[in-house]
């Protein structure tokens, strides 16, 4: 165990983001200045707990997979060797309380929520179902939920199915583009008819990141339950779900958590709303004296009553050696971090990339986004291509026109964002993704 990160956040922010000169405020930044900050970065030696198998590549796609804590090939051997290839069907005598062991780490460490409160379970999709479905049966004689029409898809389809199978309205409000929903937005569509509204905290595609205790506050007073979609910031931003009074959560583990491809997902139910809620799925891993097998259902009083069906160990032990390496950064400072990399970013876009048609995607301050931004060019998918196969630079493309530069503070160093942002700005000027089909990859 380390100890809680203590660094007030202010010092945290002034240790790795030295103010340029007021005058010097539209010149790109130096690669000398890259230099210093990654020198005077309290997180750089923690970049060493990763693999980087291939140091020429730069990698901003972590928004999407996170890179491989060290320990976790290790730590997934001994596991396989000792839990699974000694222990055999006897080690579910530990791996049974794993779901909300982890969930209680995760609750302490990146959630800001109470023990008892977060469990791992199935994928963010699942966990949403199972969560708003809940949410909708606890709010009888309500007819809509509201979301947002810009928001990942599968948050969208999911409360489509559910507000059709329902007969609910899916009242949608569509955030702009490049900037967050406004609250005087969200708030002309509530009303006492809505029982739901489920938002990103960091939009999936801008990084716009919301105000959480404002939204809660707002639909709490209309009588709605809020479902936040954590995925793009659990790990990324400080996150204080008790403090902002949240109902319900989701999120995933293989972005800022790293916790490898299909690293099962969590979910959060506050406490006071548990007994309140029912689970859609009525699976045997959420039932009281599982192991009595018993004729009729009957949820467990924690968290637990959330899950369904077995879960995938080796997955769920994935996200522990990752969840180490977050603990010793502590997410205050990986937060501070992440605003002079988005910072340091957004200079040098203005700077250089401006002239060659791309535009900043995402809000300007900072501290509005996430740990990852959006810049937008009318060829970004070529430009992606064209990056990833020319400039040894792995980014990715999002419909229409973004690319999405992604910069987890754990490991992006300040020079590879000044060396991707020089490489994208040769791509531009040589038009070196014309050589590229337009039509994009199955994956983007
Ligand atoms: C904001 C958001 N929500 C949900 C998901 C989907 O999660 P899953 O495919 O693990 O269910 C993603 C995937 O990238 C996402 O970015």
């Amino acid at each position: 165990m380390n100890p809680p990160d203590d660094t007030p956040r202010s010092l945290a922010v002034e240790a790795v983001l030295p103010r340029p000169p007021a005058q010097a405020a539209s010149r790109a930044p130096s690669r000398r200045e890259a230099e210093e900050l990654d020198a005077a970065d309290p997180l750089g030696s923690l970049r060493a707990l990763f693999r980087i198998s291939d140091p020429d590549t730069i990698y901003l796609d972590g928004n999407s997979l996170g890179r491989l804590p060290a320990a976790t090939p290790g730590f997934l051997a001994d596991l396989v060797d000792d839990g699974w290839g000694k222990g055999l069907v006897r080690s579910w005598g530990h791996w049974i309380d794993w779901a909300g062991r982890i969930g209680d780490r995760l609750a302490a460490q990146v959630l800001g929520a109470r023990p008892g409160e977060v469990a791992l379970s199935d994928s963010t999709s699942v966990n949403l179902y199972k969560l708003a479905a809940a949410a909708l049966d606890a709010r009888p004689g309500r007819g809509a939920v509201v979301f947002d029409a810009q928001d990942f898809p599968t948050d969208r389809y999911i409360l489509q199915g559910l507000a059709e199978q329902r007969g609910l309205t899916a009242r949608q409000v569509s955030s702009p583009m490049d900037t967050a929903l406004g609250l005087d937005q969200l708030g002309a569509a509530l009303d006492d008819d809505v029982a739901l509204v489920v938002l990103s905290l960091v939009h999936y595609r801008s990084g716009a990141l919301l105000d959480m205790a404002s939204v809660n506050e707002l639909a709490r007073a209309h009588g709605a339950l809020v479902l936040w979609d954590l995925s793009h910031a659990v790990g990324s931003v400080p996150i204080d779900l008790s403090g902002t009074g949240s109902d319900l959560a989701v999120g995933c583990t293989y972005k800022y958590l790293n916790g490898g491809p299909g690293a099962p997902a969590f979910l959060y139910v506050r406490r006071e709303l548990r007994s309140t809620l029912r689970q859609p799925v009525w699976g045997w891993y959420g039932q009281r004296d599982q192991f009595h097998f018993g004729d009729t259902y009957e949820p467990v009083d924690g968290v637990e009553r959330f899950l369904a069906g077995t879960p995938p160990v080796l997955s769920m032990a994935a996200v522990e050696p990752a969840l180490d390496v977050i603990e010793q950064a502590g997410v205050r400072r990986v937060r501070a971090k992440a605003l002079a990399l988005g910072d340091f970013a957004v200079r040098l876009a203005d700077a250089w990339l401006t002239e060659h048609g791309v535009r900043l995607a995402s809000p300007r301050g900072p501290e509005q986004r996430g740990s990852h931004l959006s810049l937008t060019h009318p060829e970004a998918w070529r430009v992606c291509r064209a990056l990833a196969a020319e400039a040894a630079v792995v980014c990715d493309y999002r419909v229409p026109d973004r690319l999405r530069i992604g910069m987890p503070p754990l490991y992006t160093r300040f020079t590879e964002v000044w060396d991707a942002m020089d490489r994208l700005r040769d791509v531009l000027a040589d038009r070196r993704y014309e050589r590229y089909s337009r039509t994009p990859a199955r994956v983007t």
